[in-house]
């Protein structure tokens, strides 16, 4: 019985056991599609997602991931009331209106109105009569007069035509609109009232970023961690906007687990993805419950330690193809969580079935993560460290022991705790959207080289061949010092 076990065991492989053979193809790199679903309702336009780590996704990588049509998921090692304004700060710096609009009357004085732009940093302010805008004055207005007569009254200076948009207004009517009237703002109304302001010069900032992960309202799409059985966390992050939540937990292959899910699916508006799994019985466990996407990854994460802490794993290609077997017939996404080096890998990963991938370590140590650049030995380096790590579980709000399905009690809490992550530190390394540039560079190279032309069809016509060790090593640059760092080659690996 016991040496069946053995005799009997499949084989797992991951990234560096296979590489993709090269097909005929009359797809050109720069014309492919990376746009694909993150969940049964949603899509983005390119296939990558930021960890749900404390030393990876705020507010600050959720928006650039945003900007570049990816997608954040804000970690939960944090109150609720925290995430729900981390959630609430990618809307916000995503939504056209700004919605908490400073005004002035027009019985305001001219020092008054000047004092409150210098204090909240605008350069115009809509005069507002009973919640209904009467008239618009700038800094422009104020400047020739603001020493000689600072006690007049707003009123006398307030520009009154004042041009306004509804909140039906797309932002080209917008730019229309605000160039013909010769304005640089834009009140918002609806049935008369002032319910925000726009500008011009959030107008052509937003154009700046035309493939960004947007909601119907307009506003970055952004995801929110919570544990698998949180639903106040969950139900707080729904109202305050999050677009997917994700169930984050070491090991959601449970019965308690998964019936939660469907709990929790019913009480948001929001899609609900849950993981991490790494075989097919889970997947389809899960896809009973109805959820709306599967995070795959046990293990393979380069801060985890499970696989040698519990001997516990399945090496991540068989993981993400064992899931998507089942996943795809049933129109459910994969996430491939973890372990990705090299944009070599997120096209493997999409060849395997995965419909986008979680990337942890790859966008650690950017300007965008959270955490403070420290320095050693004349390099430049971000703290990265894993959510079951005794920093993290012990930091924070202590997420990362319920992830581990681990219990703090009394004062010598370290001592009770078997971390399943590590911590250290990774280069620092620019601005995120360079990171995501050279990925997706990598992967639209790969889908030439595969005849791709969309993710779909990376998914079915990609080909694998098995490798050696040695073909490993004929794959990496060799034979010669590197003299020159390339961007999506990094030659300072630290292990
Ligand atoms: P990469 O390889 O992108 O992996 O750095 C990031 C993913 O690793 C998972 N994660 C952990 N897994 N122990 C684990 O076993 C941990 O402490 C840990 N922290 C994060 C997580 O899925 C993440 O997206």
């Amino acid at each position: 019985m016991f040496t069946r076990k053995l005799k009997d065991a499949p084989q797992g492989f991951t990234f560096d056991d296979f590489l993709m053979v090269p097909s005929e193809s009359t797809v050109e790199p720069k014309n492919v599609k990376t746009r694909t679903r993150i969940s049964r309702n949603l899509d983005i336009n390119i296939p990558i997602i930021s960890s749900a780590m404390d030393t990876v996704t705020e507010s600050e990588m959720a928006i650039a991931m945003a900007q570049d049509g990816g997608l954040g998921v804000i970690h939960r090692n944090m109150t609720v009331s925290e995430q729900v304004e981390e959630v609430k700060k990618v809307k916000a710096s995503g939504d056209l209106t700004i919605r908490d609009v400073i005004t002035t009357t027009p019985d305001a004085s001219i020092a008054e109105a000047n004092q409150l732009m210098d204090e909240e940093g605008v350069n115009g302010l809509p005069v507002v009569k009973d919640r209904k805008v009467i008239g618009i004055i700038s800094r422009r207005d104020i400047l020739p007069i603001v020493n000689s007569d600072a006690d007049s009254k707003v009123e006398e200076v307030m520009t009154e035509r004042v041009v306004t948009i509804e909140e039906s207004t797309t932002p080209e009517e917008a730019l229309d609109i605000a160039y013909e009237n010769k304005v640089e703002r834009l009140p918002v109304v609806k049935d008369d009232e002032i319910v925000g302001i726009v500008t011009i010069k959030d107008i052509l900032e937003r154009k700046k970023y035309p493939s960004a992960s947007r909601d119907d309202d307009g506003r970055f799409m952004v995801a929110a961690a919570t544990g698998p059985f949180d639903l106040e966390r969950a139900i707080a992050l729904d109202k305050a906007g999050a677009d997917v939540i994700a169930v984050d937990v070491a090991h959601a292959h449970k019965p308690d687990i998964v019936s939660f899910a469907r709990k929790m699916n019913k009480e948001i508006s929001a899609d609900l993805i849950v993981g991490n799994i790494a075989t097919r019985e889970a997947a389809e466990a899960l896809i009973s419950a109805e959820v709306d996407g599967l995070k795959v990854g046990i293990g393979p994460g380069s801060i985890c330690t499970t696989r040698i802490i519990a001997g516990v794993g399945v090496p991540q290609l068989t993981a993400v193809s064992s899931v998507a077997d089942v996943a795809h017939d049933v129109g459910v996404p994969v996430v491939a969580d973890g372990g990705l080096r090299y944009s070599g890998d997120l096209a493997k990963a999409i060849g395997v079935g995965a419909d986008t991938v979680m990337v942890g370590s790859l966008v650690a140590g950017t300007h965008e993560a959270p955490g403070d650049v420290v320095i050693m030995n004349g390099r430049k380096y971000k703290q990265y460290r894993g959510m079951g790590s005794l920093g993290a579980m012990t930091g924070g709000s202590g997420a990362g022991t319920d992830r581990y399905f681990q219990e703090v009690k009394g004062p010598m809490k370290h001592a009770k705790l078997v971390p399943e992550g590590v911590e250290g530190v990774v280069p620092h390394k620019g601005k995120v959207g360079e990171i995501l540039f050279q990925l997706i560079g990598g992967l639209k190279a790969s889908m030439g080289y595969s005849g791709a032309s969309t993710i779909k069809e990376m998914q079915e016509r990609a080909r694998f061949i098995r490798i050696t060790a040695s073909g490993v090593a004929e794959s990496h640059p060799h034979d010669l010092l590197i003299t020159n760092e390339s961007p999506n080659y990094p030659t300072t690996r630290l292990m």
